[in-house]
């Protein structure tokens, strides 16, 4: 791998700032491969030096893959003046990263986002063109008539005239039901339930092609997963 310098690597994997780096190199807290270095010019291999800053390893991070369980009431998006957003509920220790949300979920919107700062990969979930599908468990303000189905399945034409492709509609009871989309329009599923005559009451993203919420994970925590990983289970990709 190209070599770096090191204070380069220090700012671009770690939350320090450079004059926080600084400090740390006057007060011998950085070492590579053991032994402490005290000027930041000097290069490293990301790849196989070991670089520890105050005792802990500095991870090369690079490319990022965050899987939250978004909760309810928060915006999806990466900054916002007044309230609160996803990137904020992400660990410390990703928040130098540039991270942003895969897509959006509205507000009240709960379950499964990914939070990356790999646009080329965000870019192919969302794009309609790979028809990554998206699962959503729905609750319903009525009953789901029987000829729901067959309706999403043929495709539903929006109120303002726009269409969807095809949706899988599985009823799980009287006012229940998962549907899974492959494209992401502006509140798709509340608009086509509203085309039935119904209204969502709570709306949860259960998947992301392969990519499941993991039941363990709590609303608002969420975990780390790898590239290839994370291309395999949503793409069918693997990465190098
Ligand atoms: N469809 C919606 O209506 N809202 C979402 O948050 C996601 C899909």
């Amino acid at each position: 791998m190209e070599k770096i310098r090191l204070d380069k690597f220090l700012s671009n994997n770690t939350h320090f700032s450079r004059s926080e780096i600084k400090i740390a190199l006057r007060r011998s807290n950085i070492t590579v491969n053991g032994a402490i270095v005290r000027s930041g010019d000097g290069k490293i291999d990301p790849e196989s030096d070991e670089v520890l800053i105050n005792g802990n390893v500095v991870r090369n991070f690079e490319k990022v893959y965050l899987v939250i369980n978004k909760p309810s009431g928060i915006i999806s998006a990466s900054a916002d003046k007044t309230r609160k957003t996803v990137v904020d509920l992400v660990p410390d220790e990703y928040k130098h990263l540039d991270l942003f949300p895969v897509g959006r979920l509205d507000r009240d919107t709960t379950g499964l986002l990914i939070i990356t700062n790999d646009g080329e990969f965000a870019h192919k979930v969302i794009s309609p063109n790979n028809c990554v599908e998206k699962c959503y468990r729905v609750v319903l303000d009525d009953e789901i008539p029987e000829n729901a189905v067959e309706i999403f399945k043929n495709g539903i034409t929006l109120a303002d005239g726009t269409k969807c492709r095809p949706a899988k509609l599985e009823i799980i009871n009287k006012t229940v039901a998962d549907v899974t989309i492959t494209e992401g329009k502006y509140h798709q599923v509340k608009r086509m339930f509203g085309v039935i005559g119904l209204g969502v009451v709570k709306l949860h993203r259960l998947s992301i092609g392969k990519l499941e919420l993991p039941s363990t994970l709590k609303e608002g925590e969420c975990i780390e997963l790898k590239g290839n990983e994370i291309y395999e289970e949503t793409l069918k990709l693997t990465v190098s």
